[in-house]
């Protein structure tokens, strides 16, 4: 009879399916620099993954199927514009085979909720195709196809904390301790990326400051925040928590306000727009603290739900029982 290790180092049968989940985000900081000429935004970006997870299994099939479950379920595409869609045929095309999988995604993320939903299903179904193609690409190789598929698709594979310079996709791994506490407060409907960054240089030019790459000061992480994050110092995180995108998304979305208000009126240690927005992210001291943020946001009518969650949490991965 094998002996139980071989069973770790045995290839994976084919035809299995795989499932992979891969978490949400929010921007500790999101400094943003000047338009550059290709369209995107220099950025010093702390990304910080957190317990809320999509889904995604892979099973064999011979053609490109899509199926999508969960709340919001309703607002992802099922077309060749899905990102979990396009991640298949990357990997396809780079090991030059056939694009033949069936995708469900199980979606937990808001959509469009600058949480980077749509990033994590990226990633999830490129880890999830790879492992059921036995396309057994290297990690490195991985990350460049991430980047390929978006700005914030790197770090959902990477998880955990990291500055991500460029457009977001440059990652370096930080140094952090503990597990911080947020909640987030979701909105109804979602805010565009693209949208938000157009508003957010519309009031650069505005103020009369410049929005353009050779205008803007380069965006740089802040010391202090690394610092917070290196001792797990949610004080001082809270501090230092920092979102060039928050008045772009609060011109578009004025009655963001009142949701931001509400969380710190409520005992969170601070509160921000989570990315390109509409979520909000609040920081709190501890687990108890955290439930009792989310039932004021719920009472307070100033958002669609509330949920907690803790991070930093490990980057996309296999679902226990799934592969091997
Ligand atoms: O990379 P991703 O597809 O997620 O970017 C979506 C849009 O967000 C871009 O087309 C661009 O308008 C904006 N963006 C930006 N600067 C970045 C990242 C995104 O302007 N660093």
């Amino acid at each position: 009879a094998p002996r139980s290790t071989d069973a770790m180092t045995a290839p994976r049968p084919a035809g299995i399916p795989v499932t992979v989940r891969a978490p949400a985000k929010v921007n500790v900081q999101l400094a943003v620099g000047g338009l550059r000429p290709d369209g995107f935004h220099d950025l010093a970006n702390v990304f910080l993954a957190v317990s809320l997870h999509d889904t995604v299994t892979a099973s064999p099939c011979d053609t490109l199927e899509i199926t999508c479950t969960g709340p919001g379920a309703a607002q992802v595409p099922l077309d060749d514009t899905n990102l979990a869609v396009r991640a298949a045929r990357l990997l396809a095309a780079r090991h030059g085979r056939a694009p033949g999988v069936r995708l469900h995604i199980d979606k937990d993320i808001p959509v469009a909720g600058g949480m980077a939903g749509g990033s994590a299903d990226a990633a999830a179904a490129l880890l999830a195709c790879d492992t059921l193609w036995g396309t057994a690409t290297p990690r490195a190789e991985l990350l460049k196809l991430c980047a390929e598929l978006g700005s914030d698709v790197p770090f959902a594979l990477a998880g955990g904390v990291a500055l991500g310079r460029g457009r977001g996709e440059l990652l370096t791994a930080l140094e952090v301790t503990g597990t911080f506490h947020w909640v987030f407060a979701l909105a109804d409907g979602g805010l565009s990326t693209p949208a938000v960054y157009r508003e957010c240089d519309r009031l650069r030019e505005a103020a009369g400051t410049g929005f353009t790459a050779d205008e803007v000061p380069a965006p740089e992480p802040d010391p202090e925040l690394l610092a917070a994050l290196r001792e797990g110092d949610a004080g001082a995180l809270a501090g230092a928590l920092a979102n060039d995108l928050q008045p772009a998304a609060l011109s578009l979305r004025p009655a963001l306000a009142a949701t931001l208000d509400a969380g710190r009126a409520a005992g969170a240690l601070a509160g921000l727009v989570s990315g390109s927005g509409p979520s909000c992210a609040f920081l709190t001291a501890d687990a108890a603290s955290a439930l009792a943020v989310a039932e004021a946001l719920e009472k307070s009518g100033t958002c669609r739900a509330a949920r907690t969650a803790t991070g930093p949490v490990p980057g996309a991965a296999a679902v226990d029982g799934t592969v091997g």
